[in-house]
C-alpha cells in the first residue's frame, strides 16, 4: 500500500508540470531535474508498466537528448527505438563513458542499426569518433565494423588510422594486424599507426613480431642502450625531456598525468620526483611489469555477451564493477553480467617505450621526471 501511493505520488510528480506546460515550452532545468528525480527512483519495470510514466520518460528523453543524462536514462530504463540519438552522443563523446556506454547500448539493442554507411559517411570527422567510440566499446560487434575498414581504401585515412589503433587494443585484432603486414596488406598510410601501436602493445609476442614486421622509423631504436650505471650518470636535459615525455610516440600522456595535463589511467606523475630516485624510476619504464603499483593491477574481464575488458578496477560494488581502459574510459558492468574475472601478470605499461627514444632522450626523461616534486 506504502508503495502504490509513493508511485503514485510520483507519477503525479513527474507528469503534472509537463501537462500544465504547453507542448511547446521547453522543460525549464529545475523541473527537468525534478522529474528525473522522481522517476530514477523507481524501478524500471513501474515505469514500463505505466502509460503517464512513459509519456513523461519520452519526454524527459527529449530533453535531454545528446547529453550523457539521455544515454544513463536509455540505460537504466530499458528504451528502444532511440538507437540514433544514441549514435549522436557516440560521436560527440567518443572517449568518455557517456559515449561509449551509448555506443554499447546500440550494439546490444535488438535492432542494431547499419553503422557501415556511417563510417564511410562524407562526415569524417563523425565517422572517426564512431570508429573510436565502436573501440572503446569492447563490444563483441565491434571487430566485425573495424576490421574491413583498415583494407578499404577509398575509406578516409584519419578514419581507419583510427580503426587500427582500436583493434591494436585487444590481442585478436593486433594479431589481425601483423597478419595483415605478413602478407603484406597493409595499407601504406596506416602502417605508421599499426607500427606505433604494435611496438608499445602490452603482450611481449605481439611487441616481438611488430619490431621484426613493422619496425619502428629506424633512428632512436637502432641505438641499444649503454649500460644503466651508465645511464645514471649522464646528464640530462629537462626541457627537452619534457618535449620527449609529450611526443606522441613515446605516449605517456597517454597513461599519466602530469599536473592535470594527459590522460588518467596509470599512476599521476606529478610528484614522482618525490617519491622515485632515477634508478626506480627507470625501472618503471624499463621494467613494467617487475613492480606494479598498487591499484593499478590489471584485470581482464569477460561479459555474458561475448564483450573483454581490460583495465584496472576503480570500484568493486555488491551489483556493478567498474573497469577502466587504456584511454581512461570506464565501464560500468552489472556484476550479475560477469562471467569471468583473471589477474593480468604484465602490467597496464607497455614495455620497450625506451625503444622509441634515443639513450640521451631517456636521460632527459629521467631529469625531466625528477623535477616533478612536492610542493
Ligand atoms: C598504456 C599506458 C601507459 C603508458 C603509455 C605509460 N605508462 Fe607508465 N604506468 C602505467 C601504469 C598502468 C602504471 C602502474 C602499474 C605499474 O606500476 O606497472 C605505470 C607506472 C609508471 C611509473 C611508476 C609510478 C609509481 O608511482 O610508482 C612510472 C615512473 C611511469 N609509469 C612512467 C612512464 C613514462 C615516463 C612513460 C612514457 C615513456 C609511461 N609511463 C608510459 C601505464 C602507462
Amino acid at each position: 500500500m506504502k508503495l502504490l501511493c509513493l508511485v503514485a505520488w510520483m507519477v503525479t510528480m513527474a507528469a503534472m508540470p509537463l501537462h500544465a506546460a504547453a507542448p511547446s515550452e521547453p522543460i525549464s532545468p529545475e523541473r527537468l531535474n525534478t522529474i528525473i528525480e522522481a522517476l530514477s527512483r523507481l524501478e524500471p519495470a513501474v515505469v514500463q508498466g505505466n502509460p503517464k510514466l512513459l509519456e513523461a520518460l519520452g519526454k524527459v528523453l527529449d530533453a535531454t537528448r545528446g547529453t550523457p543524462r539521455f544515454v544513463e536514462l536509455v540505460r537504466r530504463f530499458s528504451v528502444a527505438g532511440r538507437e540514433m540519438d544514441l549514435i549522436e552522443v557516440a560521436a560527440k563523446y567518443p572517449a568518455e563513458e557517456s559515449g561509449v556506454e551509448a555506443m554499447r547500448l546500440v550494439l546490444g539493442s535488438a535492432a542494431v542499426p547499419d553503422l557501415r554507411p556511417l563510417l564511410r559517411g562524407a562526415d569524417k570527422a563523425k565517422a572517426a569518433a564512431l570508429v573510436k567510440a565502436l573501440a572503446n566499446s569492447n563490444h563483441p560487434k565491434a571487430a566485425a565494423l573495424l576490421v574491413p575498414l583498415v583494407t578499404e581504401t577509398k575509406v578516409d585515412a584519419a578514419v581507419r588510422k583510427e580503426a587500427v589503433r582500436g583493434l591494436a587494443r585487444s590481442q585478436e585484432g593486433a594479431r589481425q594486424l601483423l597478419a595483415w603486414a605478413r602478407a603484406d596488406k597493409l595499407p601504406a598510410d596506416v602502417r605508421f599507426t599499426a607500427s606505433a601501436e604494435l611496438n608499445a602493445a602490452r603482450w611481449p609476442d605481439v611487441q616481438a613480431e611488430a619490431a621484426k614486421l613493422l619496425p619502428l622509423p629506424a633512428g632512436a631504436n637502432a641505438q641499444p642502450l649503454p649500460p644503466i650505471a651508465e645511464l645514471l650518470q649522464r646528464k640530462g636535459d629537462s626541457r627537452n625531456g619534457e618535449a620527449v615525455y609529450f611526443r606522441e610516440v613515446v605516449g605517456c600522456a597517454k597513461c599519466h598525468q602530469i599536473n592535470g595535463r594527459g590522460v588518467e589511467f596509470g599512476p599521476a606523475l606529478s610528484e614522482i620526483g618525490s617519491k622515485l630516485g632515477k634508478e626506480a624510476m627507470l625501472e618503471a619504464i624499463l621494467e613494467p611489469s617487475a613492480g606494479i603499483s598498487f591499484g593499478f593491477e590489471i584485470w581482464n574481464v569477460e561479459t555474458k555477451d561475448g564483450s573483454e575488458f581490460t583495465g584496472m578496477v576503480v570500484s568493486d560494488a555488491v551489483d556493478e564493477l567498474a573497469i577502466k581502459a587504456v584511454g581512461g574510459v570506464v565501464t560500468r558492468l552489472k556484476k550479475a553480467d560477469v562471467v569471468k574475472r583473471t589477474q593480468s601478470k604484465l602490467s597496464g605499461m607497455p614495455t620497450g617505450l625506451a625503444q622509441s627514444v634515443t639513450p640521451q632522450e631517456l636521460v632527459d626523461l629521467l631529469e625531466f621526471l625528477s623535477t616533478l616534486k612536492k610542493k
